[in-house]
């Protein structure tokens, strides 16, 4: 195999009786770019494979807790395109494009360019097997959606260094997205055992309600946040 490809097939499995096969590929399309070949050097696609069988795994057993694979969103094969583009990267089903310019550009000063691949890819895996609302009802808000990418990225400890995320407690308003979001889930989901984040993902299999703060956490979305900024005395 050349090392712009790689091809991981991961076992997972449910239950006793159930077990399913999931392909993942990782593919350097543009190694003769500066970043393409920063990326090859530094990071690699047999890593970047591993990083995404290891990222679904944690997402359906320590975060979404999907333990039937009715529950789960249904994909063969994850394919990851490492691309000559702008910004960071993005997901389209089971398709996550990422950017080699921003992988250039991050490993300048000695970053470590291998965690942070790690992360985004951890924040892009979510976007496959993340529900999103929809079926009968309304779609999600897009900053509940990057929040949840962006939580399971925290709770991976694969958070960025210091400085690139807002402090827990901080931002405007709770569907801020991405970090200021993730921030607050994390707060959210300490207030019930059985794990705020999971439940609430099973519920966006059908549709989306801001009621569903309430029905899993007995307050209001807003009185939560207000909690939430007290806590930290924001
Ligand atoms: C850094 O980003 C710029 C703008 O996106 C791009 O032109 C350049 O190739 C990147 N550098 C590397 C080493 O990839
Ligand atoms: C892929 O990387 C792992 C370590 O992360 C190593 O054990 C394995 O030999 C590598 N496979 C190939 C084909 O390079
Ligand atoms: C994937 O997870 C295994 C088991 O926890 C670990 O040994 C390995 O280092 C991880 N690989 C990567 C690339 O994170
Ligand atoms: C569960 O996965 C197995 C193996 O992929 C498949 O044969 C079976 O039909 C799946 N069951 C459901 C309910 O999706
Ligand atoms: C995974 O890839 C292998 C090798 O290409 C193929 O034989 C197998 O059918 C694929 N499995 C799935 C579930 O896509
Ligand atoms: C990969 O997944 C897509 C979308 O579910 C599917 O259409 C395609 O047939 C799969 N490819 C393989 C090789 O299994
Ligand atoms: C959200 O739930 C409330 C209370 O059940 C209901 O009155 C409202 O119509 C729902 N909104 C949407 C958009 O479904």
């Amino acid at each position: 195999m050349s090392q712009n490809i790689f091809l991981l097939s991961l076992l997972v499995s449910l239950s006793a009786a159930v077990a399913q096969v999931i392909n993942f590929t990782a593919i350097n399309t543009t190694p003769e770019t500066a970043g393409g070949a920063i990326f090859t050097r530094q990071v690699g696609t047999n890593y970047t494979c591993h990083v995404m069988s290891n990222a679904t795994n944690f997402i359906w057993t320590s975060v979404f807790r999907e333990t039937t694979n009715g529950s789960r969103r249904d994909f063969s094969n994850v394919t990851l395109l490492v691309k000559d583009m702008d910004g960071v990267a993005y997901t389209s089903d089971n398709e996550i494009s990422l950017s080699a310019q921003y992988v250039g550009n991050y490993s300048d000063g000695g970053n470590d360019v291998r965690r942070e691949v790690a992360g985004v890819v951890y924040h892009e895996m979510t976007h496959v097997w993340q529900w999103m609302g929809g079926g009968q009802g309304d779609i999600a808000p897009g900053g509940l959606i990057e929040g949840i990418a962006d939580f399971v990225r925290l709770r991976a400890g694969l958070a960025p260094p210091p400085g690139r995320w807002v402090k827990p407690g901080e931002g405007d308003k709770w569907d801020q997205g991405y970090d200021v979001t993730a921030m607050f889930l994390d707060y959210c989901d300490g207030l019930r055992n059985d794990g705020f984040v999971a439940e609430l993902n099973k519920k966006l299999r059908d549709g989306y309600n801001v009621t569903f703060f309430k029905e899993l956490l007995g307050k209001s979305v807003d009185e939560l946040w207000k909690d939430y900024k007290a806590k930290y005395g924001k």
